[in-house]
């Protein structure tokens, strides 16, 4: 069992998974480490698509594939979507707050958690930031005015080594008081 600074040292994209299938309730407890994430007045702006049908694995993975980038993801064999909705905050402190601004915070943190849930099963993932939008809405059904707050690719890694984190250094971030 790792400690959670080891599992967040042990986390990084995979960008080579094996040809071996990704079990569904491993799917589900990634989806709940994220459903478990904080949010501001407990909001919970999200939703998730689990896609793990074989035939519509490789449809997604070709929607991230633009420009000859993200080849690699044809390996998945599974996608977590996550949806943003509508934060619903305190009525009384609605006026003070925007909701939204937090939701993005929140979003953040459920990804994080799916994705380090992820690691602690053995699981490889990959946060994609490049993918046709309408390609990915239309194939899977989702309103095109539905923001997407992250698409994971997941499978096993081919090569569980983990690699050196390229990082700035921790002492030019902090600053003690
Ligand atoms: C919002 C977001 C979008 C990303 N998009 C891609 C992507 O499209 N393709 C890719 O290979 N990696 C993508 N990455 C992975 C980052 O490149 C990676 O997290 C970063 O280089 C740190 O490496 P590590 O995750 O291995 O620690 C994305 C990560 C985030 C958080």
């Amino acid at each position: 069992m790792k400690d959670f600074l080891e599992l967040a040292a042990a986390r990084q994209s995979c960008r080579n998974f094996a040809d071996r299938p990704v079990e569904h309730d491993k799917l589900v407890k990634c989806v709940e480490a994220a459903r478990l994430a904080p949010s501001a007045c407990n909001s919970q702006p999200w939703s998730f698509v689990v896609v793990e049908d074989p035939l519509v694995v490789p449809e997604v993975a070709k929607t991230s594939q633009v420009l000859g980038i993200n080849e690699y993801v044809s390996g998945a064999r599974a996608f977590i979507v996550l949806l943003e909705e509508h934060a619903v905050l305190m009525p009384r402190l609605r006026a003070f707050l925007d909701s939204q601004y937090f939701a993005k915070g929140d979003l953040g943190g459920a990804l994080l958690s799916l994705c380090l849930e992820a690691e602690s099963l053995g699981l490889g993932t990959c946060i994609l930031g490049l993918y046709d939008r309408e390609k990915l809405s239309a194939l899977l059904n989702i309103p095109l005015e539905t923001r997407f707050a992250g698409l994971v690719a997941v499978g096993y890694p081919a090569d569980p080594k983990t690699r050196e984190k390229t990082r700035k250094p921790l002492e030019s971030l902090i600053r003690f008081v």
